[in-house]
């Protein structure tokens, strides 16, 4: 889910359903889960969201530390792992991929809505892109209205944010695996 996911209060009456994922880094005791393992195809699937740190604004625990620590919890089993890196810095984000390199199968950043052309395979396998983008109004600052957002700019003042109208797009990351679970190829999307 990311940063915004505390942003409504109602979240806390279903936070814990198998199929919503927060961020793994909030401290011990918080509700709702950090990853989850999905059947698919008779493969299992560990998804795992952690934030970043860097201009996050949140108080969160190491997600280096934390992803290393689910991913020798679930490597036994599940055959993928991906992990979603929810993060505004590029570089904690390559950095992250790094350290992870090897150990998930498909590391993709969110969060900027901006889509980067960096999708590569790193040295121990892992495919990586900086930031998968969004899916969401195109003529926007990151999906928000562009004169409320601007007007926030130029006069520093709090501005009500607006979702942005008009035509839209849809922004992702297509990551083929073979049957051994290794990557073949990273194709971006968007249309
Ligand atoms: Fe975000």
């Amino acid at each position: 889910m990311g940063n915004h996911t505390w942003g409504k209060k109602e979240i806390f009456c279903f936070i814990d359903h198998k199929q919503l994922i927060r961020p793994a880094n909030y401290p011990e005791g918080v509700k709702g889960n950090g990853y989850g393992i999905y059947e698919c195809k008779g493969k299992k699937i560990g998804i795992i969201n952690l934030l970043g740190r860097t201009n996050m604004n949140v108080l969160t625990e190491n997600p280096f530390l934390i992803c290393k620590e689910i991913v020798s919890k679930i490597k036994q089993e599940t055959d993928i792992i991906i992990v979603d890196f929810h993060a505004e810095a590029t570089a904690e984000k390559i950095a992250f991929a790094h350290f992870m390199d090897g150990s998930a199968n498909i590391i993709f950043g969110t969060h900027t809505h901006v889509q980067t052309a960096d999708e590569r395979i790193l040295p121990k396998g892992t495919a990586y892109i900086t930031d998968i983008g969004m899916t969401g109004p195109k003529d926007s600052v990151i999906g928000m209205d562009i004169e409320a957002s601007v007007k926030r700019f130029v006069t520093t003042l709090p501005e009500k944010y607006k979702v942005a109208e008009g035509e839209s797009m849809l922004n992702g990351c297509i990551f083929d695996l073979d049957e051994n679970n290794n990557i073949k190829e990273i194709k971006r999307v968007n249309y």
